[in-house]
């Protein structure tokens, strides 16, 4: 059993913003956030990612080169980490490791996915031991291998006096549902897209990565018939378990449906459909769902989107919707804090899934140990 409860997340997803890196105490049952910190992808690692993504030439070559740059990263942050928040690395008991999604096809025969930041390399260069590979047992198992985060929701934020859901708006958005009565069951699944889709426009119309505030969506108008055309994508009317990413929601996939309609309209419309998709399509989940859900907690980049929260509260009016803020942790952190937390899950040897959200065969302890090196 370690001797310390201080623990690193490393969480970076499929937005390809960053790395978000959080160092956790769970001393005494609690969950306090001790320092976090992000670093941005440098262009050039991003575009290798953003490439690996989809099928291209000479991929192994590719993967085996980014997985080592990605791992460097992380360490690099880890440092920056330890160093602002004054902790020797032997003070943490491990790192929680995401690593950067490049494919996840959950649903096919042979299901897999695959997340590149080499453990092996972490580790050495940490000098903390490494738990990464989260995803995969759950795949073996059965599950969709995501979304793993409600069980950390489900830890950290259920009430028993009120029914109540946690939105992480990412890249793609997921959604937990937290029953008040403890023997309900938690649920939680992919919506389908947050921000990747609008991100992708707003980097080809306006040369920035992200649509500040969803300011340029706000003065667009959103366009019916191409709402509609997206809309009709299966994966939004598929039962859960269920999970997605960038192989379904890309850019090639907004051309082809506007490729379909008369007359192509203004980028800005384009931008505030792409925005109305993301809140349609959670306040249909939630409309569906037979949980009466009173309260609506954001975290996630997204929870900063001002135009997004809007739609959302105009779709969902019987709801109170606030940030995780409300509940004592900062949205842009949740995610790397429940990586700190698989990873203590996979130290004290307890589950990580929740069978009921991923459709997995059972509750697995997640993620395999790279364990530091002696010498450190
Ligand atoms: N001020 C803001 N206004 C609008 N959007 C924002 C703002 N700040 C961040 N974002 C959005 O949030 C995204 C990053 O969010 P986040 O880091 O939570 O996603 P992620 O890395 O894809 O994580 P995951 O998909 O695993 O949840 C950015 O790409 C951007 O679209
Ligand atoms: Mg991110």
């Amino acid at each position: 059993m370690p001797t310390t409860n201080h623990y690193i997340g490393l969480m970076s997803g499929t937005s390809l913003d960053g790395i978000d890196a959080a160092l956790v105490d769970f001393s005494n049952s609690s969950c306090r956030l001790v320092h976090a910190t992000s670093r941005e992808l440098p262009a050039q690692l991003r575009a290798e990612l953003l490439a690996l993504t989809q099928p291209g030439d000479n991929e192994i070559e590719r993967l085996g080169r980014t997985d080592i740059t990605f791992a460097r990263l992380q360490a690099d942050l880890v440092r920056q980490l330890l160093t602002a928040a004054d902790i020797p690395h032997s003070a943490v008991a491990a790192i929680g490791s995401h690593g950067q999604t490049i494919r996840h096809r959950p649903c096919q025969d042979p299901a897999f996915t695959i997340q590149l930041g080499d453990p092996n390399c972490l580790a050495e260069l940490s000098g903390i031991d490494v738990v990464a590979d989260f995803r995969r047992r759950d795949i073996a198992a059965g599950g969709q291998g995501a979304p793993l985060v409600p069980a950390f929701h489900a830890q950290c934020f259920r009430s028993t006096s009120i029914d109540r859901a946690i939105l992480n708006l990412g890249g793609v958005a997921n959604i937990t549902l937290l029953p008040k009565a403890p023997t309900d069951v938690v649920s939680g699944f992919d919506t389908g897209p947050a921000n990747v889709l609008m991100d992708a426009w707003s980097q080809r119309h306006l040369n920035q990565p992200f649509d500040r505030n969803g300011s340029w969506a706000e003065r667009g108008r959103i366009v019916p018939e191409l709402l509609q055309r997206l809309l009709s994508e299966g994966y939004f009317i598929e039962p859960a378990p269920k999970s997605t990413g960038r192989e379904l929601f890309h850019i090639g996939w907004v051309d082809h449906h506007l490729d379909q309609l008369e007359t192509i309209p203004e980028p800005q419309d384009v931008q505030a459909t792409l925005l109305e998709l993301t809140a349609t399509s959670v306040a249909a989940e939630l409309r569906r769902h037979p949980l009466p859900i009173k309260e609506l907690y954001l975290c996630g980049g997204g929870a900063h989107n001002l135009a997004l929260v809007k739609r959302l509260s105009h779709h969902l009016p019987q709801l109170r919707i606030a940030s995780t803020e409300r509940l004592g942790l900062h949205p842009d952190w949740v995610e790397a804090i429940a990586f700190a937390w698989l990873a203590k899950r996979f130290v004290d040897r307890q589950p990580g899934n929740l069978p009921a959200v991923t459709g997995a065969s059972g509750p697995r302890i997640l993620g395999t140990l790279s364990p530091a090196g002696l010498n450190h």
